[in-house]
């Protein structure tokens, strides 16, 4: 059965899913096992936890955290996207007792109020314009129990004159305006905006990645 994607002003990436895999590593240098790592150390889940990767891509990490977790115990790592190709990569190649993927569209989840322990995404948010980003993270954090963490990492000003290089040439080079909203600044503002703890800066990778550390205050 073909799988569909699910409409978005997003900018989703149905047509890169069969070369993703390849590409990835090369833009992050070598780097992808470390920074995964970092992720997953930042969100130190316990085996029962309930993780959500938003704009999952083929669901690397969430398989990284899936494998954290003992479904016996209540734990899983639900990875989703708006790209159906996406979607059918990840399960094809990541799904796991503890790790599942759905076809979805961040600024509207179908998951129960409160229902995570954690959400996280990785070079989600510069694919989505303002309106959605904000959306997205009210549905974060409606998604995530009283005192769930939230870990993003993502475009951000850049922090190096090769981070400005990179970032300025991809929000071109892509025709991308998200891009640019991500390196004038605007996420933590739009985290802080939506509930959340205003979030503190944990990691910045090759000058244009910055990690968001933050979580749902407790009531
Ligand atoms: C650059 S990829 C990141 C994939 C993965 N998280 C990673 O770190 O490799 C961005 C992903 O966001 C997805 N996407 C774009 N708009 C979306 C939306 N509105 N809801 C969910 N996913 C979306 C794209 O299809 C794409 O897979």
């Amino acid at each position: 059965m073909k799988l569909k994607s699910i409409p978005t002003r997003g900018r989703t990436l149905d047509h890169a899913a069969s070369v993703y895999d390849t590409l990835e590593p090369v833009l992050l240098l070598g780097k992808q096992a470390e920074y995964d790592r970092r992720l997953l150390s930042l969100l130190n889940p316990v085996i029962s936890d309930r993780v959500l990767d938003l704009g999952c891509g083929t669901g690397v990490l969430t398989r990284v955290i899936g494998d954290k977790l003992d479904a016996g115990a209540g734990g899983e790592s639900v990875g989703i996207d708006a790209a159906a190709r996406m979607i059918a990569v990840a399960r094809k190649k990541r799904a796991s007792e503890t790790c599942r993927f759905e076809i979805m569209a961040a600024e509207g989840l179908a998951f129960d109020d409160a229902t995570f322990d954690a959400v996280v995404s990785s070079l989600f948010f510069h694919h989505v314009q303002i309106d959605l980003k904000q959306k997205a993270l009210a549905e974060a954090y409606r998604v995530l129990k009283p005192g769930g963490r939230l870990v993003i990492a993502d475009m951000h000003i850049p922090t190096t004159w090769m981070g400005a290089l990179v970032s300025h040439v991809s929000r071109w080079f892509f025709m991308q305006p998200q891009i640019g909203e991500n390196i004038r600044g605007v996420l933590p503002e739009v985290i802080a905006a939506a509930g959340f703890v205003y979030p503190e800066i944990v990691a910045t990778y090759f000058g244009y990645i910055s990690v968001f550390n933050t979580r749902k205050p407790k009531a």
